[in-house]
Formats: C-alpha cells, sequence, structure tokens
C-alpha cells in the first residue's frame, strides 16, 4: 500500500474533526494533540490501521500500545476494572494516567495493540481537542507518541510533521501540550500497584489516592513494560546529565537560575520543566552540538524529567 502523499493539517473546528474521524474510519492514521504528547491514532479495533502505527514509527517491534478512550466507561468496556482502578479513575481522569488492566472478555480491541499480552492500557486524556475526536470518532483510539521510533517525543504539530509528514493521514494542530510528557503508566494486574512509568502525574499525587506505595520495577525496562527501552527519546546529539556548566562546543540545558542556552525553567518549576523538555531538546538538537542538561531535582515530575533525560542518553543500540 503507497503511503499517503501528503499529510492533512486539520485544525480544531467540527468540519475539520469530522474528517479527521472519517480518516480513522476508513483505517488511516490522525496524530492528536493530547494534554500529554502528540499522539498517533489508529482505530484500535482494526488490525490493519493498528499495523500501519507501527510501519509510520518504524517501531522495530510489536509493542504494546495505549488506547485513549472518552470516559471511564468506555475504558470498562474492554478492562476487567477493580476498585483501585476506580479510585485513580474517579480520582484523576481525564487526565495524564494510564490504567493496565486484565482484558475483558469480547473486549474487541486487536491483538496488536496489545502485542498479544492479556491486559490493556487504557486512558482518558484530558485535552480538549483529544476529547472532541474521540466523540466524533465514537471508539478507542490505540495512540503512542506520534513521533518516529526512539526519537525525541512531539509537543506540537510542527515535531510531528518534521518525523512523520508524507506517512500519515493527517495532524490536527492545537498548539503545544500542556503537560509536555507523557503519562504516568500504572499497572493494576498484579498483586500490588505498580509505576510501569513515571509520567505526567506525580506518583505520590497516586499513592495518596491508593493510601499505598506503588510497587516500583528495579528498572523500568522490564518485561511488564516491554515498550520502555533504554534508548529513547533520542535527540541526534550526544546527551549529558547533570552538567553544572557547558563543556566547550556544549549547549547547556538548565533548570532554575543559572547561565545556559536554554533553561527548562528559570524558576526551577517542575510542571514548567515538562512542558519545555521535549520542544526545548527538539531546538537544541537542531544546533547539531551535544547538549549539556543541568540536574533536575528527582521528585513529583522531575522523576518523569529524569527517566526521559536518563533515557535520551543512554547508550544507543
Ligand atoms: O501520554 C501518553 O501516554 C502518550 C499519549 C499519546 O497518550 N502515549 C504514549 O504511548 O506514550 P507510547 O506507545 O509511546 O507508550 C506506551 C507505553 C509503552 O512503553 C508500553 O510498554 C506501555 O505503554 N504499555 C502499553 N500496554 C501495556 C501493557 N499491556 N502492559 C504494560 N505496559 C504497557
Ligand atoms: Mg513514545
Amino acid at each position: 500500500r503507497p503511503a499517503p502523499p501528503e499529510t492533512l493539517v486539520l485544525t480544531t473546528a467540527s468540519a475539520d474533526l469530522d474528517r479527521a474521524a472519517a480518516l480513522l474510519r476508513a483505517g488511516e492514521l490522525v496524530a492528536f494533540p493530547t494534554e500529554t504528547v502528540y499522539g498517533l491514532g489508529a482505530d484500535a479495533r482494526n488490525g490493519r490501521a493498528v499495523a500501519r502505527i507501527y510501519e509510520a514509527k518504524g517501531r522495530p517491534s510489536f509493542n504494546p500500545l495505549i488506547v485513549h478512550v472518552a470516559a471511564p466507561d468506555d475504558a470498562r468496556r474492554h478492562v476487567q476494572w477493580t476498585d483501585a482502578a476506580d479510585r485513580l479513575a474517579r480520582a484523576f481522569w481525564p487526565g495524564p494516567l494510564t490504567l493496565v488492566l486484565p482484558l475483558r472478555p469480547g473486549h474487541g480491541i486487536s491483538e496488536l495493540v496489545t502485542a498479544g499480552l492479556d491486559t490493556l492500557a487504557v486512558r482518558v486524556p484530558a485535552h480538549p481537542a483529544a476529547r472532541a475526536l474521540l466523540h466524533a470518532f465514537g471508539g478507542p483510539l490505540a495512540a503512542p507518541s506520534a513521533n518516529p521510533s526512539g526519537r525525541i517525543s512531539p509537543t506540537t504539530a510542527q515535531h510531528v510533521l518534521a518525523g512523520l509528514a508524507g506517512r500519515i493521514a493527517a495532524v490536527i494542530d492545537d498548539g503545544p501540550c500542556p503537560v509536555g510528557v507523557e503519562s504516568t503508566i500504572v499497572g493494576l494486574a498484579g498483586e500490588a500497584p505498580e509505576l510501569l512509568r513515571p509520567g505526567g502525574l506525580a506518583a505520590e499525587a497516586i499513592e495518596k489516592v491508593l493510601a499505598t506505595p506503588l510497587r516500583r520495577p528495579e528498572t523500568s525496562d522490564t518485561v511488564t513494560a516491554p515498550g520502555q527501552l533504554n534508548s529513547h527519546y533520542a535527540p541526534r546529539a550526544r546527551v549529558r546529565l547533570n552538567a553544572t556548566s557547558a563543556e566547550p562546543g556544549e549547549v547547556l540545558l538548565g533548570f532554575g537560575p543559572m547561565a545556559c542556552d536554554l533553561n527548562l525553567s528559570p524558576s526551577a518549576d517542575l510542571e514548567e520543566a515538562a512542558a519545555n523538555l521535549f520542544g526545548h531538546l527538539h531546538r537544541l538538537d537542531a544546533t547539531g552540538k551535544p547538549i549539556a542538561v543541568a540536574p533536575i531535582p528527582d521528585h513529583g515530575l522531575g522523576h518523569a524529567i529524569n527517566d526521559r533525560l536518563r533515557r535520551a542518553a543512554a547508550p544507543r543500540p
């Protein structure tokens, strides 16, 4: 099948959202903004459409994808619901939280979405454009981040086009993503709730609602989160962490009050830093110079920021 010749750039006007929904129904790929990052959406019930996600991203293997739905009741149609899921959904949905739960019989989701696992990752996004698209489409959307496999995640429609133009049918442009790092993934299919990926919702907030600490797998690239490869979110340039100043030839990505080329948050606000993270990395990567990154505090959203930075700095395969 030939790739779509041109990628449409759509707005959030209702005629454009209807057009996007029609493309999705026809099995095409549509990138759309969420509060975390731009997602690359396909009909989660259509195996051929989901296969196109892997093809467009150049994913080397079939890692399981997150399914996006309009409301908690839609999630419950696909997974076996639990008390913990109910508490977290009430507290944090819609929002940057993904829950992994056992699939329900008759769930209707393509096996390519779950990569053959008996669990499903599901979330209800908060971004108005994502919600409007889910409403217009009227079904579950599988959506990984809308970037070529292993590259920096996209937080603007321009990032999406830079990586995937000509390989996807359309992108809905609604400006930069407010949270800026991917959703926090909590596994609820085992004996105890597990933090499978730190993300845009602080683990501390989740633990407060569950009234129990989240179990943390020793590394986040265990079999439980098969997509969490070590080298990920990688700029083309080399990345050096915990830098207090730039070496000759490097550009410095700062945090807090300091002299640097770009600052994630001059006022040391972790939410602002998360929102700026991928955009600043894209910008510094375009200079072609190695990137030095200042230390980021490892609490709240700093946990997700440091996770992404460690992957960006990890040795490449
Ligand atoms: O914020 C986000 O979560 C974004 C936006 C678009 O919603 N999506 C996103 O998707 O980050 P992706 O494909 O880049 O990351 C999905 C992660 C993978 O690391 C995968 O291992 C994990 O979710 N995952 C998916 N299904 C899983 C399952 N059944 N069990 C464990 N981990 C799962
Ligand atoms: Mg991704």
